[in-house]
């Protein structure tokens, strides 16, 4: 058990041993506002379009076989586009959505979200490629992001040197943290559990459609924020995705 800390925003714990020295930063205990603020979205600069095919239902093991099985997987080759369709259709995609008086919709996606406000979005890289494409979840497309192009350059180096995976596509997992702190005081904590949360579903469904999949320790940052003038964008992770054999390019 950590001491109990209740002052300032970065603590240093110290442990048992004398060398060893936690920094933990205290991101507050999340409550929901009394009065939810207005928060106006992001506006995206995007360029072409790709539309993706809806989801096909290929034979996968129950959800307790895939808990058992799920493994972190480093090896990677090109996707085709169906399993990256796939890939979207499963584990991102907006399965319902409603109106808020935030500015914004709520949805039910597969992965859990605090307020079910949903603030990461996805943004790929494809190997041997410098587009970097956002996926829509509303409409299951993804769409080109022509600033990321040199904006993310030295993050797709940079990811390289964490993990060699030059066949994998790259999945930057980009918060708005505007949408989840309309609604919460103190709620940074909740859009990284989002992120975590979006990593497991993520994982799980790789691992059902017999893809490899690897989260990264990174974050995506300091590249990640500049792609939003307004400060409005955040990198909460990063991870590889890439078909499993060298046989299934279509
Ligand atoms: C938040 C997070 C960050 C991770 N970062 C990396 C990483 O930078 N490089 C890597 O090779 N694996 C990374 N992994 C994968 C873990 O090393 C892996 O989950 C762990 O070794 C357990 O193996 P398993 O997933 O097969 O059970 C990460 C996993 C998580 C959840």
């Amino acid at each position: 058990m950590f001491p109990v800390v209740t002052a300032g925003d970065v603590i240093n714990i110290s442990g048992c041993f004398e060398r060893s020295v936690m920094t933990w930063i205290d991101l507050g205990n999340p409550a929901p506002k009394s009065e939810w603020d207005r928060y106006d979205l992001f506006q995206w600069e995007t360029g072409q379009l790709q539309r993706l095919t809806v989801g096909s239902s290929p034979p996968s093991p129950a959800i307790l076989d895939l808990l058992r099985q799920r493994r972190t997987k480093r090896q990677f080759w090109p996707l085709s586009d169906i399993e990256l369709s796939d890939f979207f259709w499963h584990a991102c995609r907006c399965r319902e959505a409603w109106p808020s008086e935030m500015g914004f919709d709520l949805e039910h996606r597969a992965a859990p979200s605090a307020g079910a406000i949903h603030p990461i979005h996805v943004v790929i890289n494809r190997p041997g490629n410098a587009q970097w494409w956002l996926y829509e979840p509303h409409g299951h497309f993804l769409v080109e992001l022509p600033t990321a192009t040199s904006l993310f350059s030295g993050l797709r180096s940079h990811s390289q040197t964490v993990l060699d995976a030059p066949d994998a596509t790259r999945l930057l997992l980009l918060a708005e943290p505007g949408k989840t702190l309309a609604k919460y005081s103190d709620g940074c904590s909740l859009v990284w559990r989002d992120a975590g949360a979006l990593l497991g579903v993520m994982a799980l469904t790789a691992e059902g459609l017999g893809l490899s999949f690897c989260p990264l320790g990174i974050t995506g940052e300091p590249w990640a924020s500049s792609l939003a003038k307004q400060g409005k964008l955040m990198g909460v992770g990063l991870a590889l995705l890439g078909s499993a054999s060298g046989t299934s390019v279509r």
